[in-house]
């Protein structure tokens, strides 16, 4: 999620009342739960160099405040995306996630969704205000029961539960008492319910990452004001606040392995700041290496290094956080494998003659996009961005926790969503993932963005993301054309 302010208003322009339309979907494109057809195995027979590793996770991923709806249901707490998004002309149409795609009583038919398309794991978020609606205190056991029964229904029927503990659902008393992320008390609430949380699920989910992509719900919410809580802050409050996240983060992590009932694993799930050499000679990827390392140095690389970069230091000069030695080394604690959400290219580079030893090259004008208009069609990241953290780091497990593309999914007047569009780009993306796989970059998993259509944050739900067609009149899920590929590729592990 990058948005920009310029670019999104042409795009409400352009969307006008596409989620109004009450088109019903029809369900044409049979995804169902069978076992792999003779040709599809046939396929993964002969041809070895298309393979997957074994036991390569294939699965999607949703969070909560763009899934659930049931805002006020069973006690749940204000959020700071309740409250934003209901401010007039702060979301295209003005939509909201009240009701987004009901999942807190649909989700038994969302799990025979995954199902259906043979993603073994699913990696959801749990909403910190259901859990604890006033942040800390008195928890809301009605709030743990949702996500208990959910993963229930996910184990029961085969599918690995992957649990994040924040996306961007901030309870708005945070940020009412202690502005929000510019606190470290915010860091330390946060630890208390990471750590409430791990206690009651341990026994049954194993997988987790504490929060998701640092970047927005820091500058993107502080400092550039276009996600809740929308504020403006002056660089050294930026600073501050990407500070306090990673803390929350490090104070996490060790919260939880001090908790957990089983062993369990933790991860991130970053949107890396991804380095692409532009062409690919020795001297650019060495340059694309540097590069990855500086440009996360506020948040990634400070998480993997429990240290500022020099580099990082120098820049941030008189506005640097206030930060202690034994902060930097919770920030540092050991993960057990790393989650990056990788979409695009952010940055092109070369090697250059200047102290960096490298310099970014600026997308050219005519760069393709999908429909987010962030969005520069850049396959090649989705080698880049694992293959820079394993070599950076060391790292042992990588998974993509997050990769897939917005469209505006036209249906066709059978009430097909034929999205060639999504198809071409998993395509692309996949074959520079398996590029990876082949190369042995450890990368265990990946999850697609999203099982479903559902609110895109300032774009509401004017952007499409999901495998599953959404009609937000009638909540009917419909797969589209690339549920279908996902499910041939999960199925045969084989890229097609
Ligand atoms: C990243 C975010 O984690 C997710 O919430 C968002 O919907 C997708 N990217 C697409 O923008």
């Amino acid at each position: 999620m990058r948005p920009n302010n310029e670019t999104s208003r042409r795009d409400f322009i352009k969307l006008g009342g596409t989620a109004a339309i009450g088109l019903s979907a029809i369900n044409l494109i049979g995804c169902k739960n069978e076992a792999p057809s003779s040709e599809e195995k046939n396929h993964s027979q002969v041809d070895h160099n298309r393979k997957f590793p074994d036991n390569f996770v294939w699965g999607t991923a949703t969070a909560a405040y763009q899934v659930e709806g049931a805002v006020k249901e069973d006690g749940r707490g204000v959020s700071i995306w309740d409250t934003y998004s209901k401010i007039p002309g702060k979301i295209m149409h003005n939509d909201n996630g009240d009701v987004a795609c009901d999942m807190y009583h649909r989700y038994k038919e969302d799990v025979q969704l995954m199902k259906s398309i043979y993603a073994g794991a699913y990696r959801f978020s749990i909403s910190w205000p259901r859990i604890f609606p006033n942040a800390t205190g008195a928890p809301n056991p009605k709030g743990l029961d949702f996500y208990n029964r959910l993963i229930d229904e996910l184990l029961a029927n085969g599918i690995t539960p992957y649990a994040t503990l924040y996306h961007w659902d901030l309870p708005q008393i945070l940020q009412d008492k202690y502005g929000g992320w510019q606190s470290k008390e915010t860091a330390k609430a946060f630890a208390e319910y990471a750590t409430y949380v791990t206690e009651k699920i341990s026994d049954r989910v194993k997988h987790y990452f504490t929060l998701n992509e640092f970047y927005s719900f820091t500058d993107l919410s502080y400092g550039l004001g276009q996600l809740a809580p929308g504020l403006k802050l002056p660089q050294k409050g930026i600073y501050q606040v990407r500070h306090n996240a990673v803390l929350a983060h490090g104070m996490g992590v060790q919260a939880m392995r001090q908790v957990a009932k089983s062993p369990i694993e933790i991860g991130v799930a970053e949107n890396i700041v991804t380095a692409v050499p532009v062409i690919e000679t020795k001297k650019n990827i060495d340059a694309a290496k540097k590069a990855t390392r500086e440009l996360n140095a506020g948040l990634l690389t400070v998480m993997m290094e429990g240290k500022y970069t020099d580099n990082y230091l120098k820049s941030m000069g008189a506005d640097a956080p206030e930060f202690t030695d034994e902060e930097l080394k919770l920030i540092g604690s050991p993960l057990d494998f790393v989650g990056i959400n990788v979409y695009f290219a952010n940055n092109y580079v070369q090697a250059a003659d200047n102290e960096a030893g490298y310099e970014l090259i600026p997308h050219a004008k005519d760069h393709p996009t999908m429909a987010s208009p962030w969005h520069r069609i850049s396959p090649e990241s989705l080698y880049w961005a694992p293959k820079l953290v394993k070599e950076l780091w060391n790292v042992k497990q990588v998974y993509i926790t997050e990769n897939g593309c917005g469209t505006t999914d036209e249906l066709t007047n059978e009430g097909k969503i034929l999205d060639t569009d999504r198809v071409m780009f998993l395509k692309n993306y996949l074959t520079q993932l398996h590029r990876a796989t082949t190369e042995g970059i450890p990368v265990k998993g990946y999850f697609h963005w999203s099982l479903m259509d559902n609110f895109e944050w300032i774009y509401g739900y004017g952007i499409r993301f999901g495998l599953f067609y959404m009609n937000y009149k009638t909540l009917e899920r419909t797969p589209k054309l690339s549920a279908e590929y996902f499910k041939n590729v999960a199925s045969s592990n084989t890229l097609l």
